[in-house]
C-alpha cells in the first residue's frame, strides 16, 4: 500500500470525518501525524477473516464491503471505520473487507488507536455506538 506524503493535508481530511468532528484544528494537526494514508487499488484485501488485526481504517474515499460469517455483505464508504474490533478485543478479524473501488484510507495501528481513545471521550463515544448499531445490524440479518 503505498503511502502519500501529504501530510499537512491529512489534518484537513480530518475535518470532514464525523469521527473526528468538534476537535480543534491543534487536535486534528496532532491526530493526524498520528496517522498514515494510504491509496488502494479496487479488490485489495484489508482485512482477513480470522486473521490477527493490527490496524483500524478510515475510509477517506471510495468504498468497500464487509463479509461477514453469516449475515448480508454491508456497504461500507467515506467517514465509515472499520478494524477497530480486532483492536479492543484482541480476538482475530470477525470479517473480511475489501476495497469494491479505488480507495484512500487512513491507517492507525494498535498503540495509537488506544492513544487516541485515552484522549478523546467523544471518539471513544463514536466507536461505541458504532459497535452497537453493527451488533443490531448482524442481529437483524441473523434473524432474517
Ligand atoms: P475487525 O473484526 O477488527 O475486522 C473486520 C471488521 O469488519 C470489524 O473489525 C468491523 O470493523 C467490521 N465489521 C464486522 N462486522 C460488521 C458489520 N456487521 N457491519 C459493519 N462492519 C462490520
Amino acid at each position: 500500500m503505498p503511502a502519500r506524503p501529504s501530510a499537512s493535508s491529512k489534518a484537513a481530511l480530518l475535518e470532514k470525518l464525523p469521527l473526528f468532528a468538534g476537535l480543534s484544528p491543534g487536535e486534528r494537526g496532532r491526530i493526524s501525524r498520528l496517522m498514515d494514508e494510504v491509496e488502494v487499488p479496487a479488490g485489495k484485501v484489508l482485512a482477513t477473516i480470522g486473521d490477527i488485526g493490527r490496524e483500524m481504517f478510515i475510509i477517506i474515499d471510495g468504498h468497500a464491503l464487509v463479509t461477514t460469517r453469516r449475515g448480508h455483505p454491508v456497504r461500507l464508504g467515506p467517514g465509515d471505520f472499520f478494524g477497530e474490533m480486532s483492536l479492543i478485543d484482541g480476538d482475530p478479524r470477525s470479517a473480511t473487507v475489501a476495497a469494491s473501488t479505488p480507495m484512500v484510507l487512513l491507517v492507525l495501528g494498535y498503540r495509537e488507536f488506544w492513544q487516541l481513545l485515552d484522549e478523546s471521550l467523544p471518539m471513544v463515544r463514536k466507536i461505541m455506538r458504532a459497535l452497537s448499531r453493527r451488533l443490531r445490524q448482524a442481529e437483524r440479518s441473523s434473524t432474517a
